[in-house]
């Protein structure tokens, strides 16, 4: 422990940076439970994609100076935060992260150091824009600290990119990736978006091998998916076709075919790993580990309550020049409601969730027993699992009648 953190649960063994422990492992899961994250969200984009709904601001808008404005915000916000505990994992997500410069970054992760500690073998984890990347960048990173980077690839079809409005070449990943590894990063990952209607079956297959043959540590697959209030939703509404929930299922029993038969293991319903590369923050979020969340519209979750913080820069600049916490909405839960949400989240885990009174009164009610009958769900070395995980969100739905009881 260090000393200005205060230690807020038992400390748990550090298996994320053990190649022979695999993702999916329900030892890792229960050590995650256990991890203390971060979460630092960076805000700009050169523009907005049409898909995305995160809470990001257009860099125009901000102007000369934004970024370090920022940066001393999210600092101050730092300083605002009650002692936690020594941090297992740190994730910088946007937004889009490579639009800071790495000095800038590190002076974010030498706030969270010196106010929480970083506990050995700490993951620290950044999202990058491939057109961002450069060698210089890259050494400034692992100079800062970074230990593993996550790539916006999300296809390797030109017509793809091009209707998910990306602004590289889909040749740019893979000289990333090599860069990456030259830098010394320790985890490669790249994120890949499935199931828009201009793809075809034989395009993701070209995207799924491509990402393969890189040779990444990691990999997270995202189905399309059409948020309210995006270009991607209006569109859907004046008459473009919306993504197909077949071929989306289809798209991924191929991706995790592939995936699987190349040492991958998925531990969540999006990731999978090669044995010692699970991210230990999406590990941690999942296992519903308590994490901190710093910056623009980030979540929090610790001691029971869930708080967020503003969407709009300004309320979040103004709370932060007043000296008091950025928030926009905090919850405390009772102890059923943290069951409940750690049931929620836990249900998209491989490796299942453990059986809280909350998942023994599900397994005992009507839904449950169902479910086990008709063999979607198992319960294995004491934890409930999702046997298929295209069906994560109908179980979840399912559970939500059994809290609304609880109220
Ligand atoms: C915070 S976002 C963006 C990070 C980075 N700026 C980028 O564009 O790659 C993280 C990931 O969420 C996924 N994502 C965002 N919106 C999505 C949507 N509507 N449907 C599916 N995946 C989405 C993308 O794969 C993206 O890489």
């Amino acid at each position: 422990m260090s000393s200005t953190g205060r230690s807020v649960g038992p400390s748990a063994p550090k298996r994320a940076a053990e190649p022979w422990i695999r993702a999916n492992d329900p030892l890792l899961a229960d050590a995650a439970r256990e991890w203390k994250s971060a979460y630092v969200h960076i805000p700009f984009c050169a523009r907005r994609c049409p898909y995305c709904d995160f809470a990001i601001v257009d860099e125009s808008e901000v102007g000369a100076g934004g970024h370090d404005r920022y940066i001393d915000a999210v600092i101050a916000e730092i300083a605002l935060e009650s002692n936690f505990a020594p941090l297992d994992a740190v994730n910088f997500g946007g937004g889009t992260p490579s639009r800071i410069q790495p000095h800038q970054l590190g002076r974010v992760l030498g706030a969270l150091k010196s106010r929480f500690g970083l506990a050995p073998g700490c993951e620290i984890s950044i999202e990058v824009n491939p057109e961002d990347w450069s060698h210089a960048f890259a050494a400034g990173l692992v100079a800062a600290g970074f230990t593993r980077v996550s790539i916006g690839a999300q296809s390797f079809d030109e017509t793809i990119l091009g209707v998910l409005g990306r602004g590289h070449a889909s040749t740019l990943p893979g000289e990333v990736v090599a860069s990456a590894r030259a830098a010394g990063f320790a985890s490669v990952s790249v994120d890949l978006i499935y199931g828009h209607p201009s793809e075809t079956t034989m395009s993701w297959e070209e995207t799924v091998t491509t990402a393969l043959e890189l040779h990444v540590d990691h990999i997270s697959t995202y189905a399309l998916t059409v948020e309210p209030g995006t270009v991607l939703s209006r569109e859907v509404h004046s008459g473009a076709p919306r993504p197909d929930d077949d071929i989306q299922a289809d798209r991924y029993e191929q991706f995790c075919e592939a995936s699987a038969a190349a040492g991958f293991d998925r531990y969540e319903v999006s990731n999978h790993a090669k044995p010692g590369y699970a991210c230990r923050y999406n590990l941690a979020t999942w296992a519903h580990g308590e994490y901190l969340g710093f910056g623009m519209g980030a979540h929090d979750h610790r001691w029971g309550t869930r708080s967020r913080n503003h969407r709009r820069l300004d309320r979040y600049y103004s709370d932060i020049s007043e000296g008091i916490q950025p928030r926009l909405g905090s919850e405390t839960l009772s102890t059923v409601e943290q069951d409940r949400d750690e049931f929620m989240l836990g249900l998209r885990l491989a490796a299942g969730v453990r059986l809280s009174p909350f998942a023994r009164r599900f397994l005992d009610g009507d839904e449950g027993s169902r479910y086990l009958d008709a063999g979607i769900i198992r319960v294995d070395a004491g934890r409930l699992v999702v046997n298929d995980p295209m069906l994560t969100d109908a179980v979840a739905r399912e559970s939500l009648s059994l809290s609304a009881g609880d109220r």
